[in-house]
């Protein structure tokens, strides 16, 4: 990759829409990436970045308010962007516990999980979680990142391997890099890769995968997976991130789907996907759950969870346990969108989950087509390299047990209109 030299600008928005090429960027100072950043982001924004980081003016309910980025009007829009996904976020138990706690503990934790940071709503919610996912014990971080960075490199040392998903998450790779292990990675959702990549190694070998990928929102083949690992002596650690209190018949996440929760050996997750929340957690045996309280730097070298946060996951999550038609609905959903977007030829990859990627495969056209669908009154965003691999550019939508028969049929008739006009569709 060429690195971003000043003169380059004159080339217009550097065609292919790609900031990655500051990573390579080197100068005497440190602090020279800074100009050439910036005078790309000032044609980069106008002309579709924008998009990315639009400031929220509601709660991310189906309607949102969203301060456009182009005019600075605020426009409510149909909500296909945030997680939520059996909309628990903003029920009225849950704002309810939070503002309870608010008034208990006021705003945040002021202190680490070891020092002064650990309050009883922290040890309520590990238990509650432990209990949900019938685990022994539960240990909580301030975000999924911190969980998959803690929990990685507390595990795992120099000289050991570690086998990623090519998809693997950011937060998983940088787990691995600050662990030093040696870090391979396996073709996307590929056993037979992993088998060639874990025949060469030896001493101790963790593999990573994710329930459901974030960008594909397709799920891991986790039965051949575990087959593999077993043979070769390999741990396993999954990220259900965007599959727990989803998948399974009582929402315990991919594991409890194809009824392999004790084949796995770590499992890990975010309170940010489903429940709407904030703060990441890894599941487990007791003496796992105690090492880690120990060693996993990215939680105690940070401040706790705010009480008020727990506060509203612990409502989260009994929402989420009483309520199985939250997953129904979803389900019910996703299977009319796939439907619709399959009738009218808009191509949405190799997703069977609640993540449905809508592909555009042009780095560039996707933020025009981004801009016309929000014209158009949809709140959905483009997702471009390097979150996902070149020419795979896609618009992805976060489907939401809360969302209508109606939205979804707004959704899908805006999308594939607009697909057709710019000739993307199949149909
Ligand atoms: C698979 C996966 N793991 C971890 C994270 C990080 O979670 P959080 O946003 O809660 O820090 C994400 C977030 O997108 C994710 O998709």
């Amino acid at each position: 990759m060429k690195s971003a030299q000043p003169e380059e600008k004159s080339k217009s928005v550097f065609t292919d829409f790609d900031y990655t090429r500051f990573y390579h960027y080197s100068a005497e100072d440190l602090a020279a990436v800074l100009h050439p950043f910036g005078e790309w982001l000032k044609e980069a924004r106008p002309a579709g970045y924008y998009l990315h980081g639009q400031a929220l003016a509601s709660a991310p309910t189906p309607r949102v308010k969203v301060r456009d980025g182009k005019t600075g009007q605020i426009r409510e829009l149909l909500n296909l962007s945030s997680y939520n996904y059996l909309g628990v976020s903003y029920r009225p138990e849950v704002k309810r516990a939070a503002i309870e706690a608010i008034e208990k503990y006021g705003l945040g934790a002021s202190g680490s999980p070891i020092l002064s940071g650990t309050f009883d709503l922290h040890i309520e919610l590990a238990e509650a979680l432990a209990d949900y996912k019938k685990t022994p014990a539960a240990i909580l971080f301030p975000t999924g990142y911190s969980a998959n960075v803690g929990f990685i490199s507390a595990i795992m040392r120099s000289g050991d391997n570690i086998v990623l998903d090519q998809f693997a998450h950011a937060s998983i790779v940088d787990g691995a890099i600050l662990s030093k292990a040696k870090t391979l990675f396996f073709r996307h959702n590929n056993p037979l890769d992993l088998e060639r990549k874990l025949a060469n190694l030896s001493g101790k070998k963790l593999v990573i995968v994710e329930g459901v990928y974030s960008m594909d929102g397709d799920m891991c083949a986790l039965p051949e997976i575990v087959e593999v690992c077993k043979r070769h002596g390999a741990r396993i650690l999954i990220d259900e991130a965007h599959s727990m209190f989803l998948f399974g018949p009582n929402g315990r996440g991919v594991v409890e789907h194809f009824g392999l929760e004790k084949e796995v050996d770590f499992h890990l997750g975010t309170f940010s996907k489903t429940l709407g929340g904030q703060g990441g957690y890894v599941c487990g045996s007791q003496e796992l759950i105690d090492y880690v309280s120990g060693f996993g730097r990215a939680r105690f070298f940070s401040c706790s969870l705010a009480p008020v946060l727990a506060a509203g996951l612990l409502a989260g999550i009994r929402i989420v346990e009483q309520e199985p038609q939250l997953r129904a609905k979803l389900w019910s959903n996703v299977a009319y969108l796939r439907r619709r977007f399959t009738e009218e030829g808009v191509d949405i990859g190799h997703s069977c989950s609640q993540v449905i990627p809508v592909m555009i495969n042009d780095d560039v056209r996707v933020f025009p087509i981004g801009e016309k669908l929000q014209e158009r009154g949809l709140f959905l965003q483009p997702v471009v390299h390097p979150a996902v691999t070149r020419h795979k550019s896609r618009l992805r939508i976060f489907v939401s047990a809360s969302l209508s028969e109606q939205d979804l049929a707004e959704a899908v008739d805006t999308i594939a209109d607009v697909l057709r006009q710019e000739g993307v569709c199949r149909r």
